[in-house]
């Protein structure tokens, strides 16, 4: 209703401004009418007292002249007048004549008259300003014969000119309020009208009735946010927050308890063999992996994935089967093997050569190679093969994860046809422009929309896909639904924000974040006053780690306080470094540090600890907890999970999350400092912002931050995602059974 109101006194001014603008109009165009009028009554005045004029024009009838002037005068509109010599002396006058009008004053106005010379049809006017009122004073010239024998000047009222002009605005105004209060009248009264008719229509629908067409997308809209909201309902009811038994629950109350099988490339737990001989656990710096690892110990089941571990072949039984967590076993790794040509055209080449710069602003350049994409064609298939071997049922629940995999789902979906597929995307999906340069865009669209559901990050990657599909394959979009209809399969795309375990595990176990500091510190040689900053990344191109390096660089420039007090700790995994873009990226890394810390270093004092080594959570929740302040600084990032890692870390509530904006965690953690990584003022000033933050406000950001990741945490993200699958299988078993089969009818309703 406000909107209403709103428009109606909008309605109200804008006449109003109508009504104003047309009396500026009117009146203007009054004035300009009566003085032509007021013109040509001086000459008629003059004209007709020409005889009597001429007789009476010499010095000594100047009384009688004087008479003359007074009747001219008796005119209600003509307040004075005065008959001036050609030498402009006066040489007769009415009584009351204003002085400052002189006989020199219109005798020069007459002179000015341009052109041709003087005759009796001559006016010089002009308009002053009486204190009784507005005036109209003219000059007319008289004439005997050829001879000018002077002229005569009168006086006009024109006061009667503004009353006319104030009348006149006054009509307006008031014709103009009316219509103005009409128009705004007719407006509620239709808006009100419609309204009413529109909620009456929405009743009767609320009662049973049947809906107007028009209704129809409102009502659908309705009608999924109501269920939605029981939906929620119902969980919040079964047990408040998500939990990993509650997301146990889920999958056996919404999907009967069936076996989940996830695919990802990088495997959640590596055997490395060690110099020394031994064999060691490793846990890969991998946001996929810290998403998931957790799902899957609540939901067992099994993840296929690459055995690259030097040690993994050994470790696992001849299927390359292995229980995992180690000590507590409650799901099973898969190992697939690949030959070193396998991985270079899968791993090295198509996925991280190829599709990771296509998929990231972050200005590498995609490399396509055509024996990179037949490797990773093939090597899809292999997997999905794996897939197969390992679900128990012909209609598995199959968690596909990244771009590793976008052909997968579909060799997956040929094999087992009622194969409930979700693919989950980690990493930003392109513009259909940027998309369009991959050789093989068709084949991945095709590939992935073998899945049931896509799942991305943020709304603006579900877009994308779906504008791709829409550019490159022949395929239905129900835009209402986001869903894409392909061969009678139908594909929903939906955004499901990944996150954290929550509790993280590696909080518990670690030393207070009061021990942590006084261990970093004492390890980073700093003073008692000194300050910790942090960043934890694999060394990818993407992190924008350059231009973190020169962020602290510039904070260090800008605010000369902190040197000598500030040190920057950047664990740097390698990561990719058979790649060369990575190998240089390690390279120039390392060289920015060396020149940043000869620029600031003094004594023992570095500003930059480059720790280019892979660190295990343990040594990563340390910094975390040691640090006042975290900076993610990717320049394109999918989530990032680092900055949820580090409000997780700091159950003291201290410390500060500096964000780029460029990742998706900055549409969640809002109460981070946001900066744009590539503005190094703007991050260097969001640096000293955070070195200096009261103690308060950091303890009111990362509760926020803490309670928001503790609400939408990964079991969330797995449940909304199960639940949504078990929807769908739902509605699918319904339509195979009328159809006979589980393919959707083309063109069939959702
Ligand atoms: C990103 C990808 C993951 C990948 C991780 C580490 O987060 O989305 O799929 O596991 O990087 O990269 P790596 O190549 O070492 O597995």
């Amino acid at each position: 209703m406000w909107r209403t109101r709103l428009f109606a006194g909008l309605l109200l001014i804008l006449l109003g401004m109508l009504a104003w603008g047309a009396s500026v109009v009117v009146h203007d165009t009054t004035a300009r009418w009566f003085a032509k009028d007021l013109t040509l009554r001086s000459q008629l005045a003059v004209s007709g007292a020409r005889q009597a004029l001429l007789t009476r024009w010499v010095p000594e009838r100047s009384q009688d002249l004087e008479e003359v002037l007074s009747e001219i005068s008796r005119d209600e509109r003509i307040m004075a007048a005065v008959a001036c010599n050609p030498d402009m002396t006066p040489l007769a006058k009415t009584p009351g004549f204003p002085e400052q009008f002189t006989c020199t004053l219109m005798g020069d106005g007459l002179l000015t008259l341009a052109g041709a010379p003087l005759t009796d049809r001559s006016v010089w006017q002009t308009s002053s300003t009486l204190p009784g009122g507005s005036v109209h004073v003219s000059a007319i010239p008289v004439f005997r014969g050829d001879r000018q024998l002077g002229f005569v000047g009168l006086i006009h009222d024109l006061s009667f000119l503004e009353r006319r002009a104030w009348a006149m605005r006054l009509f307006l105004w008031i014709t103009f309020g009316i219509l103005a209060l009409a128009a705004a009248g007719v407006t509620l009264v239709a808006v009100r009208l419609a309204w009413r008719g529109w909620s009456a229509e929405f009743r009767r629908f609320l009662e049973g009735g049947a809906p107007a067409p028009e209704f129809q997308p409102i009502l659908r809209d309705v009608r999924e946010f109501v269920q939605r909201l029981s939906e929620e309902r119902e969980v919040e009811l079964q047990g408040g927050k998500w939990t990993p038994q509650r997301l146990k629950n889920t999958l056996g109350q919404h999907l009967h308890g069936e076996k989940v099988v996830i695919l990802a490339n990088r495997e959640p737990y590596i055997h490395e063999r060690k110099p020394d001989g031994k064999v060691s656990v490793v846990h890969p710096a991998s946001g996929l992996v810290t998403a998931l690892e957790p799902v899957m110990r609540a939901c067992s089941g099994v993840w296929v994935a690459h055995g690259g571990g030097s040690a993994d072949k050994e470790t696992t039984d001849a299927q390359g089967h292995l229980r995992v967590p180690p000590g507590e076993e409650s799901y099973m790794v898969r190992r697939v093997w690949l030959t070193p040509e396998e991985e270079h055209g899968y791993y090295y080449g198509f996925s991280n050569e190829g599709l990771w710069p296509l998929c990231h602003i972050a200005h590498a350049r995609p490399v396509f190679r055509n024996e990179d994409w037949k490797q990773y064609d093939a090597v899809n298939k292999r997997f999905a093969e794996a897939v197969c071997e390992e679900v128990d049922s012909d209609d598995p629940i199959v968690l596909v994860q990244d771009y590793h995999f976008a052909v997968a789902p579909r060799y997956i979906r040929e094999r087992l046809p009622r194969a409930t597929i979700i693919s989950f995307w980690h990493i930003p999906f392109p513009n259909s422009e940027r998309f369009g340069i991959c050789p093989w865009r068709n084949e991945l669209l095709e590939g992935m929309l073998g899945s049931s559901i896509i799942g991305f990050h943020t709304q603006s990657h579900c877009n994308n896909l779906i504008d791709g599909v829409d550019r490159f394959l022949e395929a239905r979009i129900d835009r209402e639904q986001n869903a894409i209809i392909q061969h009678g399969h139908r594909t929903l795309i939906r955004p499901y924000p990944i996150s954290l375990e929550w509790p993280v595990r590696w909080v518990a176990s670690s030393p207070s974040p009061k021990e942590c500091r006084a261990s970093v510190a004492a390890e980073l040689c700093l003073p008692a006053d000194g300050l910790i900053g942090v960043g934890v990344d694999r060394l990818d191109y993407t992190k924008g780690v350059e231009e973190r390096l020169l962020a602290v660089e510039s904070l260090l420039d800008r605010f000369p306080e902190y040197r000598g007090r500030f040190v920057f700790v950047q664990l740097a995994a390698p990561s990719r470094t058979v790649i060369l873009r990575y190998r240089e990226l390690n390279d120039s890394v390392e060289a920015l540090a060396a020149r940043i810390n000869a620029k600031f270093g003094q004594g023992s004092y570095r500003p930059i600890a480059l720790l280019r080594a892979h660190h295990e959570p343990p040594a990563v929740f340390r910094y975390y907890r040691a640090a006042d302040v975290c900076y993610v600084s990717s320049l394109h990032d999918g989530m990032n999970l680092v900055a949820k890692e580090f409000v997780a870390a700091r159950d003291d509530e201290r410390g500060v999350l500096v964000l780029s904006q460029f990742t998706g965690a900055a549409k969640e953690l809002t109460e981070a400092l946001m900066v744009n990584p590539y503005d190094l003022e703007e991050a260097s000033a969001a640096l000293a912002t955070a070195l200096k933050m009261p103690a308060r406000e950091q303890q009111d950001r990362l509760r926020a931050m803490r309670a928001y990741i503790a609400e939408f945490n990964v079991y969330r993200w797995a449940g909304r995602m199960l639940v949504d699958a078990a929807r769908l299988r739902r509605k699918e078993r319904l339509t195979g059974r009328l159809t006979g089969g589980f393919a959707e009818a083309p063109g069939s309703p959702s």
